[in-house]
C-alpha cells in the first residue's frame, strides 16, 4: 500500500480485518518492522486520539516518531500558489512539504475542511499536495472529506461486537453548537458501504451528505423509524453539505439527541461515537455511560487500525 486516504487503499477489506485482529492478538509481533524508519505526524488541527493512538501504533512497530503542530511553534504556512507572501505567513507549503519529507519515511497529515470553498475541501487540496510533493507514503489522519483511520477502527469494533452476520447499522445526525466537517460521516458511510451490513443514515432535511458517500445507504428522515431494530447506533454531528449552505449549522434541534427512549426502539443496540463528544447535545449521560456504549473500545481500536495501516505501508517500502 502506497498511501492511505480511503477504504479502497486497504485492498481486500476482509484480509485487512484479519490482519487487524492478528495485530490485536499480539501488538508487538512486528516490533522490528519499523526499525530505523521514522513517522512524521503533521497536525493542522487539534487531536487527542489520533495523535496518541497513531504514535503508539508506530512505536509498537519499532518506528521513530516526530510530531509537528503547524499552528504551535512552526512557521505559519501559506497553502495557496500565486499568493504574494507579504502577510503573516513566512513559509510556503510547497517548500515545507519536501523539506519535512527529508526527515522521515512516512508522513501522517491532519487537515480539516476549512469551509471557505466546498470545491477546495472536496478536492482535498492540502492532503493532495502532501501526496504530490512529499515523495513519501502519506496517511490521512483526517482530511477535509474523510477520516479513514477512525472508520477502520469503527469497522473493527462492529466486527468484534456484532451478533449477526449482517447487523443493522444506523448513523444518526445529532445536534452540536458548532459547525463540524462531514469527514467522519462521509468516511463512516464509505466504509459501511464497503460491507454487506444493512446501513441506514438518518438526519433532518438539509443535512444530506454528498451522494458519492451515501452510496447504497437508505436515508430515513424519521429518526425513531431509523432506530427501530438497529444493532448499532453511530451518532455524529455534521454541518450542511449542500452548496448554498455549505459548512453551516442549520439546526440545533435537541429532539435529535440520542437518549434512552430512542435506544429502547433498537434491538438492544450498541452506542458508538468517534469522540470527542458533547454530552447531552449528541448523547445523554445515561446512554454514553450505559453498558452498551462502545466509545472506549472504539477509541482503543484506533491503535489497531493505525498499526495495521502502518504495517502495510512499511511492508511496501
Ligand atoms: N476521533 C478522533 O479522531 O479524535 P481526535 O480528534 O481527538 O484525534
Amino acid at each position: 500500500m502506497r498511501h492511505f486516504t480511503n477504504v479502497h487503499d486497504l485492498g481486500d477489506l476482509q484480509l485487512a480485518l484479519r490482519e487487524a485482529f492478528d495485530i490485536k492478538a499480539d501488538k508487538y509481533k512486528y516490533c522490528e518492522l519499523g526499525k530505523n524508519k521514522t513517522l512524521m505526524m503533521i497536525f493542522f488541527n487539534s487531536s487527542l486520539r489520533t495523535r496518541l493512538s497513531t504514535q503508539k501504533a508506530a512505536m509498537n512497530l519499532g518506528m521513530n516518531v516526530m510530531v509537528l503542530d503547524v499552528n504551535q511553534g512552526a512557521w505559519k504556512l501559506e497553502t495557496e500558489r500565486g499568493v504574494v507572501m507579504d502577510g503573516d505567513k513566512p513559509e510556503h507549503l510547497l517548500e515545507a512539504i519536501p523539506v519535512m519529507s527529508c526527515y522521515c519515511d512516512v508522513i501522517g497529515v491532519r487537515s480539516f475542511a476549512r469551509f471557505e470553498k466546498r470545491t477546495d475541501d472536496y478536492e482535498e487540496k492540502i492532503l493532495n499536495q502532501f501526496i504530490r510533493y512529499s515523495s513519501r507514503p502519506v496517511i490521512s489522519m483526517e482530511s477535509a472529506t474523510r477520516h479513514p483511520l477512525q472508520s477502520f477502527a469503527d469497522l473493527i469494533t462492529i466486527e468484534e461486537y456484532k451478533k449477526t452476520d449482517r447487523p443493522k447499522v444506523v448513523m444518526s445526525w445529532a445536534p452540536h453548537p458548532k459547525a463540524l466537517p462531514q469527514a467522519v460521516p462521509n468516511s463512516f458511510a464509505e466504509w459501511m458501504n464497503a460491507t454487506d451490513y444493512e446501513f441506514v443514515i438518518t438526519h433532518p432535511k438539509g443535512y444530506e451528505l454528498d451522494p458519492v458517500f451515501v452510496g447504497n445507504a437508505r436515508v430515513e428522515y424519521d429518526q425513531d423509524k431509523a432506530f427501530e431494530g438497529a444493532d448499532f447506533i453511530y451518532a455524529k454531528n455534521w454541518s450542511a453539505y449542500n452548496e448554498a449552505d455549505y459548512g453551516k449549522v442549520l439546526s440545533k434541534d435537541m429532539s435529535w439527541t440520542v437518549d434512552e427512549r430512542k435506544m429502547k426502539l433498537t434491538n438492544n443496540a450498541y452506542f458508538m461515537h468517534c469522540l470527542p463528544v458533547r454530552r447531552n447535545m449528541i448523547v445523554t449521560d445515561d446512554v454514553i455511560e450505559s453498558e452498551n456504549s462502545l466509545v472506549i473500545p472504539e477509541a482503543a481500536n484506533r491503535e489497531i487500525s493505525a498499526q495495521t495501516v502502518l504495517k502495510k505501508i512499511l511492508e511496501s517500502l
